[in-house]
């Protein structure tokens, strides 16, 4: 497959197959050794490289970033970072003059990481490096020289890449390149053609963000058959708010939907912030984060208390049905062969959402329990509760009992505790590496303590350490 985008701002076509990891061609094929392998994983942001579309640029992790998913976009990485003229970046002076690396072998990663930030003037630094370890400096030095760097001003070359964008149709064209058929095909712009696409392929694999696709090529070393890019069809993509609904189209990525959902529900969007890493988010999209039906994804549990419907789409048209449906029994979804999701909707409301996530570490971890709230009170009585929960059972799911519990009853302490014990007939959760089933059960009912708590105007939140 011929993929068509910038490297360190000079045009590249690479001829690959078209799940080639960019971490494997820059290392391999390009002899740029500069970014890093670690874990291989999107965990460790050794491999962090800067990737530029029209919505701008973002970190990302190139060992699980398929080449085709660069079609038309501009990659810099680490070697990109320094001027032209071998002047530092100041992220890379900062760190030196902050001491900020000793063995080295995060550096590039961190450097790659901290320039996108300083690009787009993102000064929130723990929740930026969130997604990039360090295992000898530590992260202080680290934090100090990403702070130290904040007022210098952006290198010119740091902006070739959106400059070069806007001109790319005619540099490529000068390069005499013509459209791709074969591209066209695994790479659709249009629903139609995805639909099409997938009747003629039901074996076939959708790549979206392939944050869980790419693990399955670097960790399990599977060999995918026919698959499909879903990251150039517009439609797919984007939030749109009318008075009614918003619409979260199944491309959105997390970060775009952080940004978007925040106004709306911002809970949820907290929730998102503790989701991955900032290279995670900008790659994972919400269509996936469903469709792999994991029971501890954490947009499902957040998205079913918000009462979502889930699109689908095939050649035979449009199908609709609520999320919590959707997930059948576990690794069971209700998606025939040939749909594929298109979008999710949920109703305008007054905002009644809290979420919570529990995970053994705060940034970068999967939930061990993820539970969401949407409790609307009015005279002091419950008139509405739709409570979900991920990590307490096969599939994302509703708890139905507790709603009951909770329902047209007064809002008072006591509702509360019956409430959680009406939980224990809701689920019955398992015991894995990441907890118990006795710790998962107590957790999820605490959680409910925990909004009932937050309602009544108590801190309830661990990091807010209060005098
Ligand atoms: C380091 C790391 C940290 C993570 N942390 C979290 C976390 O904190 N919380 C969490 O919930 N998840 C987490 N994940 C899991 C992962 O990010 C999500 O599940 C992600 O949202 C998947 O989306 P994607 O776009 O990357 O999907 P892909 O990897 O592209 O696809 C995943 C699956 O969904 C299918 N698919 C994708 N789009 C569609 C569609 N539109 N219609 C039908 N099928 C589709 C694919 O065929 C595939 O089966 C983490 C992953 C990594 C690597
Ligand atoms: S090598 Fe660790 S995130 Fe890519
Ligand atoms: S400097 Fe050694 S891992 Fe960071």
């Amino acid at each position: 497959m011929r993929t068509r985008f910038f490297l360190n701002g000079k045009p590249v076509t690479a001829d690959t197959t078209p799940t080639t990891t960019l971490l494997d061609w820059l290392r391999e094929d390009q002899r740029l050794t500069g970014t890093k392998e670690g874990c291989n994983e999107g965990d460790c942001g050794a491999c962090s490289v800067i990737v530029t579309d029209d919505s701008g640029a973002r970190a990302l992790n190139a060992c699980i970033l398929l080449i085709p998913q660069l079609e038309g976009q501009a990659v810099r990485t680490v070697e990109g970072i320094t001027a032209p003229d071998g002047t530092l970046h100041p992220v890379q002076t900062a760190m030196i003059d902050h001491h900020g690396s000793q063995c080295g072998f995060c550096t590039p990663g961190f450097i790659t990481t901290m320039a996108c930030a300083h690009l787009n003037g993102a000064t929130d630094h723990d929740t930026q490096l969130a997604g990039n370890l360090c295992r000898c400096t530590g992260y202080a030095p680290i934090i100090r020289a990403a702070k130290a760097a904040e007022t210098a001003s952006v290198p010119t070359h740091m902006k070739d890449d959106a400059r070069a964008l806007k001109a790319s149709d005619a540099v490529f064209l000068d390069a005499n390149e013509t459209p791709d058929a074969q591209n066209e095909a695994n790479a659709p712009t249009s629903l139609e053609t995805l639909a099409t696409w997938l009747d003629e392929n039901p074996d076939g694999t959708l790549i979206a963000g392939a944050t869980d696709v790419g693990l399955w090529i670097t960790k399990d070393l599977r060999t995918l058959g026919p698959v499909v890019f879903l990251n150039r069809i517009p439609a797919l993509a984007g939030v749109i708010v009318t008075d009614a609904e918003i619409r979260i189209g199944a491309a959105t990525r997390l970060s775009d939907l952080h940004d978007a959902i925040a106004p709306h529900h911002p809970s949820f969007a907290e929730l998102i912030r503790r989701y991955g890493s900032t290279q995670v988010r900008n790659a994972a999209t919400i269509g996936g984060n469903i469709a792999n039906g994991s029971p501890i994804g954490d947009g499902s549990p957040a998205l079913i208390a918000l009462g979502a419907t889930l699109h689908l789409r095939s050649v035979d048209g449009p199908r609709s049905l609520p999320l919590e449906d959707f997930f059948v029994a576990y690794g069971k979804q209700d998606r025939a062969q040939n749909e594929f999701i298109e979008a999710i909707t949920i109703p305008r409301q007054s905002d009644a959402l809290r979420c919570y996530k529990l995970s053994k570490r705060f940034d970068q971890d999967i939930s061990a329990v993820c539970g969401c709230f949407w409790i609307e009170i009015s005279q002091s009585i419950v008139t509405h509760a739709r409570i979900a929960f991920g990590g307490m059972a096969g599939t994302p799911k509703r708890a139905t009992k507790a709603e009951a519990a909770l329902h047209g009853q007064p809002w008072t302490e006591a509702t509360v505790a019956a409430a959680m014990s009406a939980l224990a007939q809701d689920f019955t959760p398992m015991s894995d590496m990441r907890a118990s089933a006795g710790y998962r059960m107590e957790a999820a009912q605490n959680m409910l303590l925990r909004a009932w708590l937050e309602d009544q105007g108590q801190n309830t939140d661990v990091l807010k350490v209060a005098p």
